[in-house]
């Protein structure tokens, strides 16, 4: 299956840079590809010329394969079919299960990842043709589609298909990577750890957070962050709003303390009201402490910033070690 997963991606390394709208723009997605790993580029809640336009951007920085990732709870079919207009390598496909999508793709020659939480969803995905499964653990940052621990989820999706699997959530270092391919696993999904990456374009005050966190700062929860995109649950770093909130005693959307504050604004001026969706930029101003600090858990491996390509070889030597090192000890 290892190889499997690397003769499909058409890549020299197990390692996939995981879609981060906002974080994971043109430059580290090409940075990951140009270093042997497979990057795949958040493209959703755009329209389908600046798909394209993103697609473009991407190929101008590398010659490698690329995923292009999309929301199938936002529109997503004209955007599916900009991809494949464009030739692209594959798709990744999360926060929902649609095996038409699934379906559409592969006839056009596309590869899919499906993202899943669950052993169940996974065979679905299988059954209608995805090439590769990335299952999420809870620990995961961002959005979280399931519930179950990374730990736990990947031998049980490793049992339930015949397509490589690939691990995302919690994964931030070479221990982790060697001890999801112990679990069955054909390569990992790296998402927090790459957001300390030279290229990665979040704030500076995100960047500090991240590199000063623990393991137990990050929340998970259903509808903290719901604005422009209700009812997806999530994990981010704690803060002022998160404290707040909690305090409260966590009241539903509608009923939360200061629910249409204007907290800042994004570079093109728009404002960011507090509890919003939002990934904040190198260029957003106002109080960014108190934004979605999107976080795993394996946030305590992030304690320093380095170029993307430097982070993939040192996952990728690291675990090699390590495994090697496994087989003398038992
Ligand atoms: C800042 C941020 C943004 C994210 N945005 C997306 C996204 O647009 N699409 C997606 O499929 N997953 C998204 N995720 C989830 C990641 O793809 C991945 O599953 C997760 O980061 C893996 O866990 P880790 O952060 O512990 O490595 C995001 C995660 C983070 C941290």
């Amino acid at each position: 299956m290892k190889m499997r997963l690397l003769a499909t991606l058409k890549a020299e390394k197990p390692i996939l840079s995981a879609p981060m709208g906002g974080a994971a723009g043109p430059d580290l997605v090409a940075a990951v590809c140009n270093a042997g790993g497979y990057g795949v580029i958040p493209l959703w809640g755009k329209p389908a010329d600046q798909v394209v336009a993103g697609i473009d951007q991407l190929r101008a920085l590398t010659d490698q394969n690329f995923s292009v990732n999309l929301n199938l709870s936002f529109p997503y079919r004209e955007q599916l079919e900009a991809c494949i207009d464009c030739g692209v390598h594959g798709v990744s496909l999360f926060w929902g299960m649609e095996p038409k999508a699934i379906a559409r793709a592969k006839a056009a020659g596309l590869i899919v990842l499906m993202s899943v939480g669950s052993a169940a969803e996974a065979r679905i995905a299988a059954d209608a043709g995805a090439d590769v499964i990335v299952a999420q653990g809870w620990e995961a940052g961002g959005h979280v589609w399931g519930q179950v621990s990374t730990m736990a989820l990947i031998p049980a999706v490793v049992d339930a298909v015949d397509i490589p699997v690939v691990a995302a959530g919690g994964i931030a270092d070479g221990r982790g990577m060697a001890a999801a391919l112990m679990l069955g696993a054909s390569g990992v999904w790296i998402g927090t750890r790459l957001l300390a990456s030279r290229e990665a374009t979040i704030h500076d005050i995100y960047r500090s957070r991240l590199l000063e966190a623990s393991e137990a700062d990050t929340q998970w929860a259903h509808d903290l962050y719901d604005i422009n995109w209700p009812d997806a649950p999530h994990r981010a770093l704690g803060n002022s709003t998160s404290q707040a909130w909690t305090e409260a005693g966590c009241p539903a959307p509608g009923s939360r303390q200061n629910e249409k504050e204007v907290i800042g604004h994004r570079p093109n001026g728009e404002p960011v009201v507090r509890y919003q969706s939002y990934t904040p930029l190198p260029q957003t101003s106002g109080d960014v402490e108190a934004m979605s600090l999107w976080s795993g858990q394996g946030v305590a491996q992030v304690r320093e910033i380095a170029p993307a390509a430097d982070i993939i070889k040192e996952i990728y030597l690291d675990a090699k070690r390590r495994l090697e090192a496994a087989s003398s000890v038992l």
